[in-house]
């Protein structure tokens, strides 16, 4: 049998010239790229579907699924047409397959890094849903792998793949709004039912057979062995909808506002992000009043070292939202079909000595196009293949984190959150 570069092993003379701990094979640029999913609930499944859509025109294939909920696993299993080898409760069954080159994890937020460190020390590339993790420490570990081991991994908010915020980049850096000082994102809904209480399937759990539809693995759902979340009975509230427990993600902020704030950071700060200076919350518990710990109501605002301000805001009790809006000393850019920027009066003549390529009769105003580019699961499979520049790398997703989880903290602590970025650490004060 030939030597394929699917069997190659760290063992081997070419592990000096590599930081991966092991390595997968490195994958060509025709060569089919063979994915995995691991939680196949609402996102995975919705990943796993696109996928196997997809398998020709993308040159992949879905070679292994994985949940801890029978019912859940066994749709997959269906969805990808796989045999019952290939459909498993245990994770570690996929990263043990080398003949899976990237695994797409779509699990609740507290598992995330485990499992996507693990993947990559198994030469794996990950594709990890948003957000990264549920706590800094794991964060900050998983961006670590990622420069150790040299895999390729995508942050899953596909607001970064939105060619705007990419065409807000350029703009930016070539100082056509002047020094940013301040900008804005939401995501706010409204509902009858409580947000985040989502249908449960009645009757499911650990009690079950392991072969019955309705079993669920509850303790590697917890995960409580790997100190991932506290040991407790059976709950179904917080398996289905886990959102509204803080013993597994952030709320509002984990959920939405990492969405708005990801692309903030990519136009503002970079493609790397940037950690916050200092973080301060507030909001609270004020309709929503069952079981769950976390707010319907939440503001946070982020201060970052190169001196703007970020001001997040995620409301559930009432769905007037606001746009993205990003404001420079000598102009303001909003968010239409592709950007929109106003001159500043007092910086008039800036505004049109920055922009004089595309004004038109209106001096005090002009547009960029959107810059067209692949949707976010596609630019992962290019990273992957050619190299491409990730829309969301493990640096922006990391520094992300950062700011989300301390913005989450600050409103739990009631206290202000500082960033030391020599120790990487949260300072209260
Ligand atoms: N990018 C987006 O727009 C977007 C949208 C929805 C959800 N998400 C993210 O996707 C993740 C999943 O959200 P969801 O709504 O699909 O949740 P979900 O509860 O519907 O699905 C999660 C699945 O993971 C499984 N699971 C839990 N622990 C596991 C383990 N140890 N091994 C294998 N499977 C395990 C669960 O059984 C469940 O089926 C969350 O982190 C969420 O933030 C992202």
């Amino acid at each position: 049998m030939p030597i394929t570069r699917r069997h190659m092993l760290s063992a081997t003379a070419g592990s000096m010239l590599l930081p991966s701990v092991s390595w997968g094979r490195v994958l060509g640029a025709n060569e089919r790229l063979n994915m995995a999913v691991i939680g196949t609930g609402g996102m995975g499944t919705g990943h796993l579907r696109g996928m196997v859509n997809d398998k020709a025109k993308e040159n992949i294939d879905v070679l292994g699924v994985c949940d801890v909920y029978r019912r859940r696993l066994n749709e997959a299993q269906r969805i990808a047409k796989l045999d019952d080898t290939a459909a498993v409760i245990e994770y570690e069954r996929i990263l043990d397959n080398p003949d899976i080159d990237a695994v797409l994890i779509a699990t609740p937020d507290h598992w995330h890094c485990k499992m996507a460190i693990e993947a990559m020390e198994a030469g794996k590339d990950v594709y990890v849903e948003k957000p990264l993790s549920h706590t800094i420490e794991q964060a900050l570990a998983c961006r670590d792998a990622v420069k150790r081991t040299g895999r390729v991994l995508q942050v899953g908010p596909q607001g970064t793949s939105d060619g705007r915020f990419w065409a807000a980049r350029h703009a930016i850096a070539d100082g056509r709004i002047g020094p940013v000082t301040w900008s804005q994102g939401a995501y706010c809904r409204n509902s009858r039912g409580g947000q985040f209480n989502w249908h449960i399937h009645p009757g499911c759990g650990p009690q079950n057979a392991t072969d019955s539809d309705n079993y669920v693995d509850w303790d590697r759902w917890l995960g409580h062995e790997h100190g991932l979340a506290p040991k407790i009975p059976w709950n179904e509230d917080h398996f289905f909808r886990f959102r509204k427990y803080l013993a597994y993600n952030g709320g509002l902020a984990t959920d939405l506002m990492y969405h708005r704030l990801a692309p903030l950071l990519l136009a503002i700060e970079g493609h790397d992000g940037a950690y916050p200076r200092r973080v301060v919350a507030s909001g609270g518990r004020y309709l929503e009043k069952d079981e769950r710990d976390i707010p319907d109501t939440f503001f946070m605002m982020a201060d970052y070292p190169s001196e703007h301000t970020v001001v997040l805001s995620s409301v559930m009790t009432n769905d007037d939202t606001w746009p993205y809006v990003i404001r420079g000393r000598h102009a303001t850019m909003e968010f239409g079909g592709g950007i929109d920027m106003h001159q500043q009066r007092p910086w008039e003549k800036e505004f049109k000595a920055a922009n004089a390529d595309i004004l038109g009769d209106d001096t005090s105003t002009c547009s960029m196009p959107s810059v067209s580019r692949r949707s976010h699961r596609d630019n992962f499979f290019d990273a992957v293949r050619n190299g491409d520049t990730l829309a969301c790398n493990v640096d922006l997703g990391c520094a992300t984190m950062v700011a989300i989880k301390m913005g989450v903290d600050a409103w739990a602590q009631d206290k202000v959150l500082r960033w030391d970025p020599v120790k990487e650490v949260v300072v209260a004060s």
